[in-house]
């Protein structure tokens, strides 16, 4: 396993649509294993292909506090929403970044697992905005796309300034 380069904000490939996978092959469980790595080793709950530049339809989660429950999802659609719910997101694309989106409370997903059997997914909570969120890193879409321009605006200036201070500017 390796871990992968995550691309930052605003880099303009975080607005590619991935494309979905069509062969579940070793090259597939190769990607999964090291966007898990990447994922646990930058301490993240979700990692979309988008943000390691592979433009394809699969995404990693874990929100379980014990780091131990990975939900690999490799084209995922939504099949239901329901209710409504505000959570403090973040983004691995976004170091030091934090804002309030409001999404669906609950969620039905279908998806194929790495094996490329099909399945079906209910969840409820973080974890629902969690796949939200990864979900919308495949089609080009990032978090910030939902604030107000003056509060995106805001937290933009705040990610260039700190990027700054970490080149020592
Ligand atoms: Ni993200």
């Amino acid at each position: 396993m390796s871990k992968l380069a995550i691309l930052e904000f605003p880099d303009p490939r975080l607005r590619t649509r991935a494309a979905p996978v069509e062969h579940f092959d070793a090259e597939l469980k190769q990607l999964v294993a090291d966007m898990f790595e990447t994922m646990y080793g930058a301490d993240g709950v979700g990692l979309a292909a988008t943000q390691v530049n592979v433009h394809r339809q699969v995404l990693v989660a874990d929100m379980s506090e014990g780091r131990n429950e990975p939900l690999a999802l490799i084209n995922p659609e939504i099949l239901e929403k329901d209710g409504s719910q505000v959570y403090q997101e973040g983004c691995l694309s976004f170091p030091g970044i934090y804002a309030d989106v409001t999404r669906a409370l609950k969620v039905k997903v279908k998806a194929r697992d790495v094996e490329g059997r099909e399945i079906v997914v209910e969840v409820e909570g973080p974890l629902a905005v969690c796949i939200q969120h990864e979900m919308d890193h495949l089609a080009g879409k990032v978090f910030v796309d939902y604030l107000s321009p003056l509060k995106r605006s805001m937290l933009l200036k705040r990610l260039e300034k700190q990027r700054k201070q970490a080149v020592g500017g």
